[in-house]
């Protein structure tokens, strides 16, 4: 523990995905915050020794049997409090107010009117516009509060207690439609629970490099780097922390995007002189892919070439023979990875280039630098630690790479169509400036070729398919209305510039139904 996170924040989920969102608003905030599940116990609660607690919201209503709930002892431990719309209505339920179904629920838009300028809604003027999402109402806010704000529909919109620092807003300040909103929060972080706003990226990298030192000591640390924001950023915060005592593995697939593993080795080798170790594998990887069509094959075969590479370089570098080889190896976990929300669903973590497959004389201990870190909190202190803009702002890539975008057979050719297809692609985007904009944007190869004539010549060769999507989470995406013009510039060097293509088609599915990869 640091400064830092000596006394987080404690985003009590109660439900559906708002509690993230919420931290990560208390994140941008300065000030650090976990997210914890509603079952939590009030002992738990004291032992994390919280500067402050937010009840997220959620879609039941607080009357209804299976309704989440908090332990009630947890009001009584002197820790300021604020609920957003579930968690205000449950303020008011279990502290002497009340709520009901009065059948008029408010959701979007919509005007606030505030009565009163306490510090929760400091600086408000008498109207201001907040998002809402509520079946329920609250009609007096808990006993000793006083309502600060209504709306059409909920008669006590905001309310405060001052002395015992209970706070609720029905509203949703979380979200960009509230106007102040941030502010909101902010508000009630630095000046009602009288939090510093310590967190920022010179002092996550700090408090990162400390903890890196401590755990590690003098030994030898592996980082499988895979071209990703991810790995780059736990390598880079890595090397600050105990510079030539890491080691960094780039396995060269084949089916990189184009220019990746010179990219690697020239900020990492060249800029900051981290030992790499790029193991130029292609051959290996086609030839395991010979003939294999299934996708889910084709990922078991990269995924265990790849581990028995990382495992022979590991060997090599006298893992596995005691204190002289690597005993740590870095993994760039990520706080979404190991939330255990209130849904009481276990943590998931990242199985690719994991060390799941590794034998077990190869125990290695775990660095993860980057496990308290949301993904834009990744990008921010990637920028901090001098990482280029191309590596910090890349689109995610699965890693089984290009193999999942070549339907049918993976070749040496067909790969590199594809790359020189895709480069294409990103180049336009990136043109257009929409790549940041755009959660993925790449080419994909079918298992096709069509007709065509180019000159005065008959073509038969492979179409590419242009799939740009846009999402918050991967877990669904829309497709994205790329302007038109902009998919004519792409077709147009498709075709003139890639040996092999003769064709371009535009995939307009959203996830679900489709998936953003096509295999
Ligand atoms: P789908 O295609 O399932 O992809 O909508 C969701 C996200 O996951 C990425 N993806 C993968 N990442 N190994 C990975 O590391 C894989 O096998 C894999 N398959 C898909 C995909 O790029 C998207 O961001």
């Amino acid at each position: 523990m640091t400064d830092n996170d000596e006394h987080p924040v404690l985003v009590v989920d109660l439900g559906a995905q708002y509690a993230q969102l919420i931290a990560r608003r208390v994140r941008e905030a300065h000030v650090y915050s976990e997210i914890v599940p509603h079952t939590i116990t009030a002992a738990e609660v004291a032992a994390k020794q919280p500067g402050a607690i937010i009840l997220s919201g959620g879609p039941k209503s607080v009357y209804e049997p299976a309704s989440p709930s908090i332990d009630p002892a947890i009001y009584e431990l002197g820790v300021p409090v604020l609920g957003i719309c579930y968690g205000a209505q449950l303020l008011a339920r279990d502290l002497g107010g009340t709520v009901e179904a009065t059948g008029r629920g408010e959701y979007g838009r919509t005007t606030l009117t505030a009565s009163s300028s306490n510090g929760l809604l400091d600086g408000w003027g008498s109207e201001t516009t907040v998002w809402m999402s509520h079946g329920d109402s609250i009609t007096a806010g808990p006993t000793g509060s006083v309502a600060l704000a209504s709306t059409p529909e909920a008669p006590v919109a905001a309310f405060a207690d001052d002395e015992r620092r209970i706070y609720g807003v029905q509203f949703h300040p979380e979200v960009a439609h509230t106007d102040r909103g941030q502010e909101l929060i902010a508000g009630f972080l630095h000046e009602l629970a009288g939090l510093a706003p310590a967190w920022t990226n010179v002092s996550i990298i700090e408090a990162e490099v400390a903890k890196i030192q401590a755990q590690v000591g003098e030994a030898k640390v592996l980082c499988a780097l895979s071209g990703g924001v991810d790995s780059a950023v736990a390598a880079a915060m890595v090397h600050k922390a105990v510079g030539d005592q890491l080691t960094c593995v780039f396995v060269d697939t084949g089916l990189m995007r184009a220019n990746e593993g010179a990219q690697v080795e020239d900020t990492f080798k060249n800029q900051f002189h981290v030992e790499l170790i790029h193991v130029k594998a292609a051959d290996r990887f086609f030839d395991a892919l010979e003939g294999v069509t299934d996708p889910e094959r084709k990922r078991k075969i990269i995924g265990e070439l790849f581990i028995r590479i990382f495992e022979e370089v590991a060997r090599d570098l006298g893992a596995g023979t005691g204190d002289e080889g690597p005993k740590f190896l870095v993994q760039g976990t990520l706080y979404p990875d190991v939330i255990e929300s209130g849904s009481g669903h276990a943590a998931n973590i990242k199985s690719h280039h994991n060390v799941g497959g590794l034998p077990e004389d190869l125990d290695f201990e775990l660095c993860e630098p980057l496990r308290a870190l949301f993904k834009d909190e990744v990008r921010a202190v990637g920028e901090e630690l001098g990482l280029p803009e191309h590596i910090v702002w890349r689109q995610p890539f699965p890693g089984p790479g290009l193999a999942v975008r070549i339907v049918g057979e993976v070749t040496r050719e067909r790969a590199e169509i594809l790359r020189n297809a895709d480069a294409v692609v990103i180049d336009e985007i990136r043109k257009a400036g929409l790549y940041r904009e755009l959660w993925q944007s790449f080419a994909v190869m079918p298992a096709v070729r069509t007709v065509g004539v180019m000159g005065d010549g008959r073509t038969y060769a492979y179409p590419i398919v242009i799939r740009a999507v846009t999402s918050d989470d991967a877990m669904t995406a829309d497709w994205a209305r790329l302007p038109y013009d902009l998919i004519e510039t792409i077709a147009n060097r498709l075709i003139n510039e890639v040996d092999g293509v003769n064709r371009v088609a535009l995939d307009v599915t959203s996830k679900p139904p489709g998936t953003i990869e096509w295999e």
